[in-house]
């Protein structure tokens, strides 16, 4: 008897080189190599600076992630790779990367929306997503609440997003003005620690009108914490980073989970699942399932190495879709760096003097 398809997922959309590979939504093996730390002296990602450090790890990330999984490449029977959102140059070495393989073994290739692959990446740790289910995506990137059916097959209903910055966006940049390191997130978290997070009362954007109910919003919150760090300088008194870190990540964390429990109840669903880098967060993790216990709502987040961007939830989705016998995409397939969520697999097709007549 012929074994599972092995899929080989690619991410590229960022600052992480990922590598994964998943048969019938298990894990096999994973690598991640990242550029973060030549980003750090300018305070956030240099897309120029993240698409070369791509092209030296592509190669190396996809053997150390073949190498975890004890495979070798001709055990590849398809490769997904991630076509957006994200940073143009960047993505594009990945969907190269990905292409020159699918072509090389011969196996069919597919284009995979990265918000997808960030839910995607819990199916392989706590099993396939029950339908329907609730999923709030909180990255650098975006702030979204979703109501998804089958992945690979239904379209993902968007009840809302942030109308600015992003969750993330917002503790990397307030972190900044702290005079936290980069990435700001993580920073915060650990300066929160020993800090209190009723010494500030920082506001809790879009929390009273109906209308904005599935709606966020983290500029005033961002611009209220720098206002306050702001005053502490003026006046000459040292910035008490530990109670403004655990004030703000509290704010954050308050608004994500309050709307998105609220969201469940609304729509009856009885599981809530948060992904991205920012459902690393302590306090976002620890009230979240304050909340979902006393609203019966089942919680599911996957372990932080799946929750930053990695190849593995890319190859996640990959396998969802060869399951589900999906098209593959076609081999002029091309980047789409502001790609709006609609399903989870994402052809885009190069157009202009590149296409082919009478196509
Ligand atoms: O999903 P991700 O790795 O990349 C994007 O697709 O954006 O998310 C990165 C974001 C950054 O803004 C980072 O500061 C944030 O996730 N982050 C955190 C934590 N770990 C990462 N934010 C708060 N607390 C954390 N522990
Ligand atoms: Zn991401």
């Amino acid at each position: 008897m012929k074994r599972a398809p092995v899929v080989l997922g690619i991410e590229s959309s960022c600052d992480e080189t990922g590598a994964g590979l998943v048969r019938e939504g298990r894990l096999l093996g994973h690598a991640v190599a990242s550029s973060m730390d030549e980003h750090a002296r300018f305070g956030g990602v240099v897309p120029e600076i993240a698409a070369r450090a791509h092209v030296h790890a592509a190669a190396p990330v996809v053997r150390a992630a073949l190498a975890d999984a004890g495979l070798a490449m001709a055990d590849i029977d398809a490769v997904a790779v991630t076509t957006g959102p994200g940073l143009s140059g960047a993505l594009q070495v990945g969907v190269a990367a990905a292409k020159g393989l699918a072509y090389a073994l011969g196996v069919p290739l597919y284009g995979v929306h990265h918000l997808a692959g960030h839910v995607a990446a819990d199916t392989l740790e706590h099993g396939p997503l029950p339908d329907p289910c609730m999923v709030l995506i909180v990255s650098g990137g975006h702030t979204s609440l979703l109501l998804v059916r089958d992945l690979a097959r239904d379209p993902i209903v968007h009840l809302g997003d942030t109308l600015d910055d992003a969750a993330g966006e917002c503790f990397d940049k307030v972190a900044r003005v702290f005079g936290l390191p980069y990435p700001g997130g993580p920073a915060v978290d650990r300066a929160a620690r020993e800090g209190d997070p009723r010494a500030v009362a920082f506001p809790r954007p879009l929390t009273t009108r109906p209308e904005h109910r599935h709606t966020f919003s983290f500029s005033g919150l961002k611009t209220a914490a720098a206002r306050w760090a702001e005053e502490h300088r003026a006046a000459g008194r040292p910035l008490p980073v530990a109670d403004g870190a655990a004030s703000l990540q509290e704010a954050v964390a308050d608004v994500l989970t309050r709307k998105a429990v609220a969201a469940c109840a609304e729509h009856g669903v009885g599981t809530l699942v948060i992904v991205g880098g920012v459902a690393a967060n302590s306090r976002v993790r620890a009230l979240a399932r304050e909340r979902c216990a006393a609203a019966g709502v089942e919680l599911r987040v996957p372990p932080l190495r799946l929750c930053t961007d990695n190849g593995a939830m890319i190859a996640a989705v990959g396998d969802l879709l060869v399951r589900a016998g999906a098209e593959p995409a076609p081999l002029d397939v091309t980047v789409d760096p502001s790609a709006p969520l609609e399903y989870a697999a994402l052809h885009p097709v190069a157009s202009g003097p590149y296409q082919l007549a009478g196509r």
